[in-house]
């Protein structure tokens, strides 16, 4: 930030991720589409946020649903075309919004042309030094180069059928890796010519007048050089672990956001890129928002936190302390496309690690208003933190994990992959309802939807929760303009010593907000409620409640 320059637009934004396949459908043929996108971006300005980040949208054969591209610089025909794109950005710009596209660096899908004549070419070739294909071990290269698991489940390698038959040497055909799907071969970052095709790719959609990029995998560009083993220990995060990884937070990865940083830098209007890295602390995530690196990553520490008082003290204390020390806001969020929403994460018990999802066969169902209560709370108390603050859509209407999903209607890799084993993210993905007596609930008019919408949903549906006060749509929207009123996204925290353990209490400019994660009541201190995450009467605030409090 210069001094003749506004403090940059991301610092502070509220930003609200839509996931096209589920957001809104305008053709009616069950996936959401871009047009869909512009046909309710009123809804999005009524609600309140700044920008949008829209999940992929780009040509993929959806194997991973969107997220194995196939083409960079074009719409897939599901979702629309760059028409299409181009007349959503002008409109969500028209109301002021801004929007941040995704980015998939660290692999492409295998129907990528690069893949496939790297498929078709001879091992050593520069077609497929874009990838990383190497020789298997064993006698006649039978084993796979080395022990790495895919994220979703089984190893990270597949051998290839060579296109010349047996001629390929004593080692036999060559394996490629994939930190994913087998549809989704990790690229080489170190190749020059990927990097460039990168730089390229940034400018195609910056010309396009996006506001900046959510980059995906963002820790796992840069594999150690010597690809040595490693075991993900039993029950880990998919795509946390512990250090050292030899994929994740290698030094080397810093390197490409510097100079994506000078890409940026060329373009007017405060571009900005933010970090999908699951590292697995603040300190660490912090890494990738240093002053020439990129802007904002995602603070899944934060997300992962458990509903404990002490622990979310400690977690955003560690993070207002590791990105305020690089100079970067931090970026709080509590749900996206791959976890369990909040509004069921939070009242699950221990031992559900993130990506292997809940469903039908998950021991100890939780409780539904238990998890709305807490989501509502732990939303109310998000949102007065400073920084920037993502949301997923839907959890602006309460919308629970679907958990009942039958299995023939799941789509993850993850479900197919581990035989069944775990779930997966389908569950945070189902079509959001609009209108409660209308097919797919307004998601469409047709009444198709790629994955079933629960009967429940009706009494979500958006158009039921606009007339009530209490709603969980308008206490999001009352938050979202508190925050802004109150300038609390760019305000500083203070604690607020001598409440019971089981709170969180803290002033930001003027207001107390004060979050009750125990069981028992707490007295409340004077002053004017601005707001409660669930309305209550008297003056003690109850189990799983979050207020703010005006000091005037
Ligand atoms: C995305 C996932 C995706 C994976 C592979 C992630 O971190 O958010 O949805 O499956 O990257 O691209």
């Amino acid at each position: 930030m210069t001094s003749d320059h506004a403090p940059e637009w991301w610092r502070t934004a509220a930003i609200y991720q839509i996931y096209p396949r589920s957001f809104s459908d305008a053709d009616g043929d069950g996936m959401g589409d871009l047009r869909g996108v512009t046909t309710r971006l009123d809804a999005l300005r009524e609600l309140g946020v700044d920008a949008i980040w829209l999940s992929p949208f780009m040509t993929s054969p959806q194997r991973d649903a969107g997220y194995d591209v196939a083409d960079y610089c074009d719409v897939d025909p599901l979702f629309g075309d760059l028409a299409d794109f181009d007349a959503m950005l002008a409109a969500a710009h028209e109301r002021g919004i801004r929007m941040i596209v995704d980015l998939v660096p660290n692999h492409s899908s295998d129907q990528h042309p690069w893949f496939q004549e790297a498929l078709k070419a001879a091992p050593g070739s520069r077609e497929r030094a874009r990838y990383i294909f190497r020789d298997g071990q064993g006698e006649h290269g039978e084993e796979p180069p080395n022990n790495w698991q895919s994220v979703f489940g089984g190893p990270a390698w597949t051998r290839v059928t060579e296109a010349d038959g047996d001629a390929t040497g004593p080692n036999g055909p060559q394996w490629y890796l994939h930190l994913f799907d087998a549809s989704q071969p990790d690229f080489d970052w170190a190749n020059e010519e990927v990097r460039e095709e990168f730089r390229r790719i940034l400018r195609f959609w910056l010309d396009r007048g996006v506001d900046g990029f959510r980059v995906d995998v963002a820790h796992g560009l840069v594999k150690h050089d010597e690809l040595p083993d490693y075991m993900p220990p039993e029950d880990s995060d998919s795509m946390g672990g512990t250090e050292p990884v030899p994929y994740w937070g290698q030094e080397g990865v810093h390197e490409i956001y510097r100079d994506w940083h000078r890409v940026l830098a060329e373009y007017d209007g405060d571009r900005a890129l933010c970090a999908e890295a699951w590292m697995p602390t603040a300190a660490e995530v912090a890494l990738w928002v240093r002053p020439d690196e990129m802007h904002q990553a995602f603070n899944f520490p934060y997300l992962q936190a458990p509903w404990d008082a002490a622990r979310l003290r400690e977690v955003i204390e560690e993070s207002l302390e590791a990105f305020g020390g690089v100079g970067a806001p931090t970026t709080w969020v509590l749900s996206n496309h791959d976890v369990v929403r909040h509004a069921t994460r939070l009242a699950l018990g221990p031992g559900h690690p993130q990506g292997h999802g809940v469903g039908p066969k998950t021991p100890g169902k939780p409780d539904p208003a238990v998890g709305l209560r807490r989501g509502r709370a732990a939303t109310a108390l998000m949102l007065a933190l400073p920084g920037s603050a993502y949301l997923y859509q839907g959890e602006e209407l309460g919308l629970p994990e679907v958990i009942e999903l039958p299995d023939d209607a799941r789509q993850d890799p993850t479900w197919f992959r581990t035989g069944g084993e775990r779930y997966g993210r389908d569950g945070c993905r189902v079509p959001i309802p609009w209108e409660a007596h209308a097919p797919a609930y307004g998601f469409n008019d047709t009444g198709a939807t790629w994955l079933p919408q629960p009967s429940e949903w009706a009494e979500l549906a958006r158009d039921q929760q606009e007339g009530d006060a209490d709603s969980t749509l308008n206490l999001y929207k009352t938050l979202l303009r508190l925050r802004r009123e109150h300038a609390l996204a760019s305000g500083e925290l203070s604690w607020i010593d001598g409440l019971p353990p089981q709170t969180v209490a803290f002033r930001n400019t003027g207001v107390t907000v004060i979050a009750n994660l125990g069981a028992e009541p707490v007295a409340l201190p004077a002053g004017r409620l601005l707001v409660a995450s669930t309305p209550f009467d008297g003056d003690a605030l109850p189990a799983d409640t979050t207020v703010w409090i005006a000091e005037d």
